[in-house]
């Protein structure tokens, strides 16, 4: 089961070593089979979609929707339409607070997040409560990184117009329980937005069994390229919420007097999107779908298992992030040592991690750190890459003794 022979960036050589690929959560290695499908797109197909009366233009949009077709199915969504292409987790996070936020939340409203989301998750909401006068509220969060669940509940009130979750955290690990999370927000009739970008690229996700109201994803952590991403949503939702832009191929009809919008989703893509994005992303679903994302899971959380274990063995290594349901992700402490420092020492051993607050400022400041080394698994990464990093940590410290 050796899956790092698909990649062909990963048989490279870097500073004289073998390349030991440790930063997945923020953006994942590409298989050949992606790399593959764009090129054969390039040398074949390449066009406009959706307006082209030729044969290029065709084959381009199929293309792109049986892509759209491939992500409904992945995420087991309902319809096609229900599929929205975007730049990523970011972007339709912004989609949504600025369509679906400005059109239901005013002053006095509330919007519940947790203390562990990605800055993603943060900085729209925040921008759209600073514009309508509503509260950002924050579920907190134990020291081991898990959501206190009590806590939450007691924040979801009348004022509540959203909650907007993270399934995993990047910085911790944390998988949160967001099924039980989301029937306690719809007790209340509150829609849940689930950020997912670091929950698809590991396990297999179902809208449906969870009844998620919004779920985003970016493609380029789940091998297929950058620039490319989808918001799930809701039809209920997505066909009342206003356009998040103007443009070409979002409208139906338009005078200088008005304009008459498209259908789902094409309301919500304004403008020549990113076919090539697209191409890649389903090519690399079918990949993923290949190998099967249970068996993805479960392989990766055999590598977390054999990590947690053989890193806490390193003398003075603090893992930051224990809770009980964790995915492929290490955050670290080794002494006092800077985790720049760390993660600078490593990188002339030929491994890659990442350093920092790891768009999660929150998440360090409510630990009191500035920053964490961060250690993050693909279902590629093998035993022998996570020894390659406790050697090189052996190393680190002796450098610093
Ligand atoms: C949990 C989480 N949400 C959102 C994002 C943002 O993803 P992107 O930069 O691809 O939009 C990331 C990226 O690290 C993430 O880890």
């Amino acid at each position: 089961m050796n899956f790092a022979d698909d990649f062909p960036i990963l048989s490279q050589t870097v500073r004289g070593r073998r390349l030991v690929y440790l930063d997945n959560a923020a953006t994942s290695q590409k298989p050949r089979a992606v790399i593959d499908a764009i090129r054969d797109y390039y040398e074949r197909d390449n066009a406009n979609i959706h307006r082209g009366v030729h044969l290029l233009s065709e084959r381009a949009t199929e293309l792109y929707e049986a892509a759209r077709g491939k992500v409904r199915s992945f995420l087991n969504a309902r319809e096609d339409a229900e599929i929205v292409f975007v730049r990523g987790a970011t972007e339709a996070i912004n989609l949504v607070a600025q369509s679906f936020g400005r059109a239901n939340v005013k002053a006095g409203d509330e919007v519940v997040l947790s203390a562990i989301e990605h800055h993603s998750n943060i900085v729209p909401w925040q921008m759209l409560c600073g514009e309508r006068g509503a509260k950002l509220r924050v579920i907190p969060m134990t020291d081991a990184g898990e959501l206190i669940l009590e806590e939450y509940e007691s924040l979801l009130n009348a004022r509540t117009k959203i909650v907007a979750l993270t399934h995993v955290s990047n910085a911790l690990g944390t998988v949160n329980p967001v099924k039980a999370m989301i029937e306690k927000a719809h007790a209340k009739g509150i829609p849940v937005l689930v950020d997912g970008a670091q929950a698809v690229p590991h396990r297999p996700v179902d809208v449906q069994a969870l009844d998620c109201d919004f779920y985003v994803f970016s493609g380029h952590k789940m091998c297929a390229p950058t620039g490319i991403g989808a918001l799930y949503g809701k039809r209920a939702h997505l066909e009342k919420m206003p356009p998040y832009q103007g443009g070409g191929d979002m409208i139906r009809m338009v005078t200088f007097e008005k304009t008459l919008y498209n259908d789902i989703p094409f309301k919500f893509e304004a403008g020549t999107p990113n076919i090539e994005g697209a191409v890649g992303l389903g090519a690399a679903i079918d990949y993923l779908s290949g190998i099967g994302m249970p068996r993805i899971a479960a392989r990766e959380n055999e590598l977390l298992d054999y990590a947690t274990t053989a890193l806490s063995r390193v003398k003075d290594l603090r893992i930051i992030g224990t809770a009980k349901e964790k995915a492929g992700v290490v955050s670290f402490l080794l002494g006092d040592i800077h985790p720049h420092d760390i993660g600078t020492i490593l990188d002339q051993e030929g491994i890659a991690i990442r350093t920092g607050h790891h768009c999660a400022m929150p998440v360090m400041e409510r630990l009191g750190i500035s920053a964490t080394a961060r250690a993050s698994l693909a279902f590629y990464n093998t035993k022998e890459d996570i020894d390659a990093l406790v050697s090189g940590l052996e190393k680190v410290r002796a450098i610093f003794k």
